[in-house]
């Protein structure tokens, strides 16, 4: 019985170490990110804001339910998150973008999706990994390529903090011979206005953004399961203080 447990367990340890490699085999960098952290829910929001939203929407988040999760005054929302052109339109309406999808697809070969959902449908880490994952492509129209993307109809629009990156690849033959390039490393190209671990800050914070977004409950959910917890705790002192006095007379 003790082996079948300690077997469920490690099962249930390892599952999500595989399921964090990719399509490509490239591993996935770990994105460490806190829901809970509003300062950081903030600055993904607005980077979010300045280098996304042009070309992203988030249909489901509302400027409202921004200003209430990330714990923010109307004003501040008005004056940090939204545009001039964003201005016209109410606290209570959708993150949408003024671009037609048409023509969108029309300069990017692919229109933009709205990334509502995206921390669920690709991961958080995968997330993390894409943002530092695009490097310099001559044989790609835009220049740039990715790491977990490949052939990516995205630019690489962050390079100003981050700057450009090259990457090396390395051959390796498998069993069979057939031979194939395996992702070695970046190395920078040009400088960017971060550091490294500034930018790495800066797209946790992204990434803590989208992670919320996706799941705007979750924030709820960590407050509820606090109260759960306690008052199972508190439930299962009085339950034991009542079973004593019940059986006092009888031992
Ligand atoms: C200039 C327009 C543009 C901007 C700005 C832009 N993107 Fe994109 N993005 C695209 C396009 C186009 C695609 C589709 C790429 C494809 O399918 O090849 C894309 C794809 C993505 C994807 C992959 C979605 C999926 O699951 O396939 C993610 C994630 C993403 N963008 C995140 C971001 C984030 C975060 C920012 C801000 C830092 C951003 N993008 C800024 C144009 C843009």
């Amino acid at each position: 019985m003790k082996k079948i447990v300690l077997a469920f367990i490690s099962a249930a340890l390892l599952l999500p170490m595989l399921a964090s490699a990719s399509e490509e085999g490239t591993a996935l960098d770990k994105a460490n990110i806190d829901l809970n952290n509003t300062a950081s829910l903030r600055r993904g929001a607005k980077y979010f804001v300045n280098y996304c939203s042009g070309c992203h929407s988030l249909r489901f988040e509302s400027y409202q339910r921004l200003a209430k999760d990330l714990k923010l005054t109307k004003q501040e929302v008005y004056d940090n998150l939204m545009f001039s052109w964003g201005k016209k339109k109410e606290i209570g309406s959708y993150m949408t973008i003024a671009m037609p999808p048409e023509s969108a697809a029309k300069w990017f070969g692919t229109a933009p999706p709205d990334l509502s959902v995206v921390s669920r449908s690709r991961g958080v880490d995968w997330l993390y990994t894409y943002l530092r994952g695009f490097y310099l492509d001559k044989s790609r129209p835009l220049g740039v390529n990715n790491i977990v993307f490949p052939k990516v109809g995205m630019p690489d629009v962050l390079w100003q903090l981050q700057g450009f990156q090259k990457a090396s690849f390395k051959e390796v033959a498998d069993k069979d011979g057939t031979k194939r390039e395996v992702f070695e490393g970046f190395q920078p190209a040009t400088k960017g206005s971060m550091t490294p671990d500034q930018y790495d800050q800066a797209v946790r914070d992204l990434v803590t953004f989208l992670a919320y977004v996706g799941e705007p409950g979750k924030l709820e959910l960590h407050r509820v399961g606090v109260w759960v917890i306690l008052f199972l705790v508190i439930f299962t002192a009085l339950a034991y203080a009542l079973k004593k006095e019940y059986w006092k007379d009888i031992h």
